[in-house]
């Protein structure tokens, strides 16, 4: 449409025809602009569309109601013209894509990658770049990203800031974090979006490092819930060479825009094309439970790039670990302060006498494991210079390959592969992820070497160099070449304060595990919230499993260490749902065996466990207030129940309709006291076994802060 002839038209009419031509001509305009994809059920329509300005922008309605109203896409470069606007569409294309495809590992056997797909060539003519978006519309939901082919005109730029928009309907019920940069270690809150302003400051509690950056900034995944009970989840898929994205709320608005991370010098992105942006992710249901059995973010992931991926398997373990955490024994040899690794001899040192990874106890970890059927015993603090480094920004602080006096690797890894258990390799960087850098190759080959087969990482504290941030691409292309180097040496790895999980695993199947959130260890920090187990499905894990370290039969921190009154906020059967509800191919048992000792009909749970499924079912859901699991041990005629609740207790009601049909199985319940709480009586369970069928209904009491976990075999 040519300006002039719209002009000459309107002068022609009388002034309220003028305004209905007008709109009838944008409308014209638009729709001539607009293309849509449904998803192939037809419930999900995603219209793209260009503004008057040239303006990229997308809208999605679920089953006509809308999800995201129009949002603006594009980017702001540093020292180029920006890519937001001035577009003209130069192309589109549509597919679409159906296949199945087997995880290593993972909650079901078989996953339907099934999408229809849009794809807009968008060409800027004032600078000659080109650009493209390209949607993909699931049953689950919305997956998009940009694409930057090779050009002349844009052949390496620096990203100032991502401008994806993401337009809420309303002001929508959200489980948010605060946005960081360095830690995602907060409790979730759960308000209003309206509300988050007000809460922010509270609810950015101190961490070993962080780096919060604004009043209304927000971490992904998150999780929100519409008036009118629409689910969705925000978060993104495939982050590889590129910062993580948090979420900037416009709260007048509800408008959520993307937000980088920056790196030391505050840039968001350095980026060489041919190059693509992570899939930004939105999965939306009426249902609480298909956003947990969404496959959205692992399909929008590549396929494994692994030819063999027989020495990746899923690991039960104990370790030498919550009795540090909770102060009972130490990480240190000695108590030494102020040293330099180089020029310290351990050996002429006074040792501390509570040190906990001393070969003894080591054997008794062992020695527990093997006896119960664990893969493996976790020992951290094997390694010399755990004496000085927490909060010192020091570059060098371990070498990952000497331990302390009283850690025998030889002899230990022999005792251990003698009872047909391995040792979980700790690697703890202080942050300093140039040091270990310059040790990955000897670390790894030390592990080769002595019969390591997976590593825990951690980076506790700022990163160093200093500057830069967990999340910026720099950081990320480090956990990238961790988890790459690893896979040369046949290394799982388990990354702790490591950048949030994106889907990776599909690729990397050898990435087991990941903390970023908050675990159970802060349970010894003063306690997680009485839900916090019933939202994490729903945030965190939407991005793949976490290290959660469940099984804290002794609930009373103090019991350990007399100092600490922190409590778990949890009963002991909601304990054993854990290994059901937060699903991770890596589940610790993480109290001690001399707990366990006095518990063994619990702990039985624990042991029958399986951490590798068939299948999985949702059966109950409802972020914030109950989650109630049902899934098949992987080649396995073994079912496992587990459900978890909030403070308020709950009585739960399920049908076992998910068993074959005909046939009889043995359930054991293990279950809440009647009067069993999280805080007053954590430990008061019952166990009972009963006969079930398919037609089986069960009605379940979960005491506040608790749950039940149920074998079916
Ligand atoms: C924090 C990790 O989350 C925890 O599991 C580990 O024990 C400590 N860092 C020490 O590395
Ligand atoms: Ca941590």
């Amino acid at each position: 449409m040519k300006h002039s002839s719209f002009s000459l038209l309107a002068i022609t009419l009388g002034r309220a025809s003028r305004t209905v031509l007008f709109l009838g001509l944008c409308l014209l305009w638009q729709t001539t602009q607009a293309q849509s994809v449904k998803s192939p059920n037809g419930q999900l329509t995603l219209t793209f569309a260009l503004q008057a300005d040239g303006v990229p922008t997308y809208q999605l309605t679920y089953k006509g109601r809308p999800v995201l109203k129009t949002s603006t896409l594009g980017l702001e470069l540093k020292t180029a013209p920006s890519l937001t606007n001035g577009f003209a569409v130069a192309g589109t294309k549509t597919a679409t894509f159906n296949e199945t495809w087997q995880p290593v590992w993972g909650e079901v056997k078989t996953i339907r990658n099934h999408y229809n797909e849009l794809a807009v060539t968008l060409t800027q003519a004032t600078s000659s770049r080109t650009m493209l978006v390209r949607f993909r519309v699931f049953d689950d939901g919305l997956g998009f990203r940009y694409e930057f082919p090779r050009q002349p005109k844009l052949d390496y730029f620096t990203i100032k800031e991502e401008r994806t928009q993401f337009a809420l309907a309303g002001d929508h019920k959200a489980f948010w974090l605060p946005g960081d940069y360095d830690t995602q270690e907060y409790s979730t809150v759960t308000s209003n979006l309206s509300e988050i302003r007000g809460k922010m400051k509270a609810a950015t509690t101190p961490n070993a490092s962080q780096t919060p950056f604004s009043a209304t900034g927000v971490q992904t995944p998150l999780m929100l819930k519409s008036k009118d009970g629409l689910y969705i989840n925000i978060h993104e898929a495939a982050l590889i060479d590129y910062s993580a994205m948090h979420l900037e709320l416009d709260d007048k608005n509800f408008v959520l825009e993307s937000h980088l991370t920056p790196d030391a010098v505050g840039d968001k992105g350095l980026i060489q094309t041919p190059a693509n942006s992570p899939w930004r992710t939105v999965i939306v249901s009426d249902k609480a439970g298909d956003i947990l059995e969404s496959k959205l973010v692992l399909n929008l992931n590549e396929p494994t790039k692994f030819k063999d991926t027989s020495w990746i398997k899923p690991v039960k373990y104990v370790g030498v670990w919550w009795e540090m955490i909770t102060g009972k024994s130490t990480w240190s040899y000695t108590n030494q302060e102020n040293i330099k690794l180089d020029s310290i001899d351990y050996s002429k040192v006074k040792p501390n006498g509570t040190h906990g990874a001393n070969n003894a106890h080591v054997k008794e970890y062992i020695d527990f494991a093997a006896k119960h059927g664990f893969d493996a015993v976790l020992v951290e603090g094997w390694n010399t210079g755990w004496e000085d480094w927490f909060g010192k920004h020091k570059d060098y602080v371990f070498d990952f390959v000497t331990p302390y006096p009283d850690f025998d690797v030889v002899e230990l890894n022999r005792y251990a592969a003698s009872k047909n258990v391995k040792i979980i390799m700790h690697h703890e960087t202080s942050g300093s992820v140039r040091n270990y850098e310059r040790h990955l190759d000897s670390a790894f080959q030390f592990m080769n070497k002595y019969g390591y087969n997976a590593v825990k990482t951690g980076y506790v504290g700022d990163i160093v160099p200093l500057g830069h941030h967990h999340y910026d691409q720099w950081v990320n292309n480090h956990y990238q070449y961790v988890l790459e180097k690893a896979a040369e040496h046949k290394i799982m790895v388990n990354g702790h304060e490591a950048v949030r999980p994106t889907g990776l695993a599909r690729t990397y199947p050898n990435l087991i595990g990941n903390e970023a959130a908050r675990g159970t260890e802060y349970e010894a920090f003063g306690g997680n919230n009485a839900d916090h187990t019933t939202i994490l499905p729903f945030t965190r894990l939407i991005g793949g499993p976490m290290d959660y370290t469940p099984g804290i039969f002794q609930t009373k921190v103090s019991a350990y260490n007399p100092q600490n009154t922190s409590f778990v906020h949890s009963t002991l059967a909601r304990q054993l749902a854990l290994y059901v509800t937060m699903y991770s191919p890596l589940q610790m048992a993480a109290d001690l065996p001399e707990t366990y000792n006095k518990f063994l009909d619990a702990f039985q749970f624990i042991k029958d466990v399986a951490v590798d499924w068939d299948d999985t079912k949702v059966l109950e859901a409802e972020p914030g207030d109950y989650i109630t699991y049902a899934r098949k041990a992987k080649g396995q005629d073994k079912w496992f129940v587990g459900s978890t609740c909030d403070e308020q207790g709950r009585t739960s009601k399920i049908n076992l309709s998910f068993l074959p049909v005909g046939k009889k199985y043995t359930a054991t319940i293990y279950a809440d006291a009647k009067n069993a709480h999280y805080e007053k009586n954590p430990q008061a369970y019952q166990i009972r076994k009963v006969s079930v069928t398919n037609k089986t209904k069960l009605s379940q009491l979960c005491a506040p802060g608790g749950g039940y976990a149920i074998s079916i075999m």
